[in-house]
């Protein structure tokens, strides 16, 4: 092979290289349009939900398993549902999501309170058993869709 001929070759895999880590670094989730009322809002409930889970893992972590049940309840289960249904039409996120997305957010209400009834009885390893569930729909649900 020639310089020239290697020279190219090697041109070639690279581009095809950086297309292809291009290619795959796509985003692919489904665009949600939101107005921006319901985003802002949205996105408020979202450092809520990470907080609220950061003080269960706390709480696990020194043992405290029936309180981690009662931040998971209040906090994340279907006790924290609904609390949008008063405000005006744009600034509730729920009703601008696809019946998809908002299924994904329900199964998360409901499996918090699943891992808050697990919890309830101070039973650390049935709690832990319960906690994967609680984090599926916010992995699903920011794995499909972006409001942004
Ligand atoms: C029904 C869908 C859905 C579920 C369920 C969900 N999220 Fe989100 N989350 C979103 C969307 C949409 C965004 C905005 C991302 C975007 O538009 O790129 C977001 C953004 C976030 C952010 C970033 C907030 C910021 O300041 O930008 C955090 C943190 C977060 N989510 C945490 C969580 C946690 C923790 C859970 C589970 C307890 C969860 N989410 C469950 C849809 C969801």
């Amino acid at each position: 092979m020639t310089f020239q001929r290697s020279i190219t070759a090697l041109a070639c895999a690279l581009a095809c290289a950086l297309a292809g880590g291009a290619a795959a670094a796509q985003d692919t989730r489904q665009f949600v349009e939101m107005p921006a009322a319901a985003r802002e809002n949205l996105r408020q409930e979202m450092v809520d939900n990470l907080a609220a889970l950061h003080e269960i893992v706390s709480l696990m972590g020194v043992g405290r398993v029936k309180d981690a049940g009662e931040v998971a309840e209040k906090r994340l289960g279907l006790s924290a549902m609904g609390k949008n249904r008063d405000m005006p039409l744009d600034a509730r996120p729920g009703a601008h999501m696809p019946p998809g997305m908002r299924e994904l957010g329900t199964n998360g209400h409901k499996a918090a309170s699943a891992f808050a009834a697990a919890a309830a009885g101070g039973d650390a390893t049935k709690a832990l058993a319960a906690m994967p569930d609680m984090l599926s729909s916010c992995a699903a649900c920011h794995l499909s869709y972006r409001t942004r």
